[in-house]
């Protein structure tokens, strides 16, 4: 931001760290150190809206070798624990899965899709999205990078028997080297390879740092040598940005209903009402988890099906199932554990039977699903007339309010009793078990051993069919 001679603001930026490397020109073998503290403007992670956030940070640039990383993921380290809350770091290198790429032959095309799928601990998506982009061979290698989370030293060592080039083995280097200095850091550091920064931004090492009863990350940095080198060529760079507003929440008195009168640790798990609600449940006290509280140091509660990922999001539930098709209109940053393979249907587009489309004007689509259907369109690059709709959205072609709609099909039934047909079918459905990534941090052993009793019992009941 910048202000006039009186004090007032002139513009608003999205970024700090883009003006400083921009303007920094360190000379050869010089390292230049910038902190600041200052408002940027961008989508706000609790609001999804754009807002002015208070934002403090740390940028190193120029000569930047091993001791500039150190000292950067350090600092990190200490500004975390300077907080007097319990906390986690979490590590991981962009050079290890890019290196892996090229050892498997990822196209260019193919390694954004990828990199979300493995951010989202999204097993059963990481398969797909590497058979669309012709890899199924590699799918099991592009897994068992799903696996190399947990403790910093064990993590390591099963990151470097997995190496298949230079480029990973000088990542693992890096990380070893890191290993002493964060040692002494305190709180518990982690490494975690599924973590990737933007593509363009970060290429090196990367982290996260959260504090625990906050939902969000409070801290993120890394290795931004390509976007430093677009302004002074041969320069590296690293930094790491603290999120101040996330602290309000420190703040703020814990609810009753959170508090935990036991030493176990407390599952909250937000479920979904009605008929996806009676699956899930069903499937629950399949594997033992019927009986909330007491026994299983269990929290359940119900919310309308469309909230679910919010409250999980949010970090006002640690875990819960919803239907992909909630979790995508939301587009919540949550980790997708695993698909349930409950409650299955699939998204469509559906208009009467006589139906053509007119490519001269956009195309009318009612739905409940705004997101879905814009971004459908938008990857064929049809223009769009979106109508929202909160039910019965089948009545909107019938009485001309639209072309076509967007809605969920399971049997059928509804389109054929109102003389629709399904056009295309373009996302299939079904109930994921998802986690707030905040949470996944302090009680990963909790989550872990209820997601492994699910698959169990999921696979039982394929077996057995
Ligand atoms: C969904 C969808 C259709 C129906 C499709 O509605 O909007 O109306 O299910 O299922 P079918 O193919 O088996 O007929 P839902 O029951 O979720 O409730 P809603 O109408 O309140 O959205």
């Amino acid at each position: 931001t910048f202000t006039d001679l009186d004090g007032r603001l002139l513009a608003l930026k999205p970024d700090v760290t883009l003006s400083i490397a921009k303007t920094a020109q360190p000379a050869p073998s010089e390292t230049l150190c910038y902190y600041y503290h200052e408002n940027v403007y961008r989508p706000s992670a609790e609001s999804h809206t754009f807002k002015e956030i208070s934002q403090m940070g740390l940028e190193m640039l120029g000569a930047v070798g091993e001791a500039q990383v150190q000292q950067a993921v350090c600092l990190a380290a200490r500004s975390l624990d300077a907080l007097g809350a319990e906390w986690v770091l979490e590590v991981s290198h962009m050079g290890y899965l890019f290196g892996l790429f090229d050892a498997l032959g990822v196209p260019d095309a193919a390694r954004a899709k990828l990199l979300e799928k493995l951010r989202e601990k999204n097993a059963h998506e990481l398969r797909a999205a590497a058979g669309a982009a012709g890899l199924a061979d590699a799918a099991d290698t592009l897994c068992s990078v799903l696996n190399l989370c947990g403790s910093y030293a064990d993590t390591l060592a099963k990151a470097a028997a997995l190496c298949r080039n230079d480029a990973m083995r000088a990542a693992v280097a890096e990380l070893k080297a890191l290993a002493v200095p964060l040692e002494k850091a305190g709180g518990v550091i982690r490494l975690d390879m599924t973590l990737a920064g933007e593509m363009e931004y970060y290429n090196g090492l990367v982290f996260q740092g959260y504090l625990k009863a906050l939902p969000r990350p409070l801290l993120k940095g890394g290795r931004y040598d390509l976007l430093m080198q677009k302004f002074t060529p041969g320069a590296g760079a690293i930094g790491f940005a603290v999120y101040l507003d996330e602290l309000d929440r420190l703040s703020a008195p814990l609810p009753p209903v959170q508090k935990n009168s036991t030493d176990r640790v407390m599952l909250n798990v937000a479920l979904p009402k009605g008929r996806l609600g009676d699956k899930v449940y069903n499937l629950l006290a399949g594997i033992g988890y019927g009986c909330p509280e007491d026994y299983n140091a269990i929290r359940y509660f119900l919310v309308k099906p469309s909230d679910v990922a919010i409250y999980v999001e949010h970090g006002a539930a640690d875990v819960g199932i919803v239907g992909k098709d909630i979790l995508t209109e939301a587009s919540a940053d949550v980790y997708e554990l695993l698909d349930t393979g409950l409650g299955k249907c699939r998204m469509c587009v559906a208009a009467p039977a006589d139906y053509k489309d007119d490519p001269s004007r956009p195309v009318r689509v009612a739905t409940k699903f705004v997101n879905i259907a814009k971004s459908y369109y938008a990857s064929m690059g049809r223009d769009i007339d979106i109508i929202k709709l909160n039910g019965s959205i089948e009545l909107a072609p019938i009485l001309g309010l639209s072309d076509v709609i967007v809605d969920i099909v399971e049997t059928g039934t509804t389109l054929r009793e109102n003389g629709l047909k399904v056009i295309t079918e373009f996302m299939p459905i079904s109930a994921r078990f998802i986690a707030n990534k905040a949470s996944y941090q302090f009680k990963h052993a909790e989550m872990d051993t209820m997601l492994e009793k699910l698959r169990a019992e999921l696979q039982n009941k394929e077996e057995a069919k």
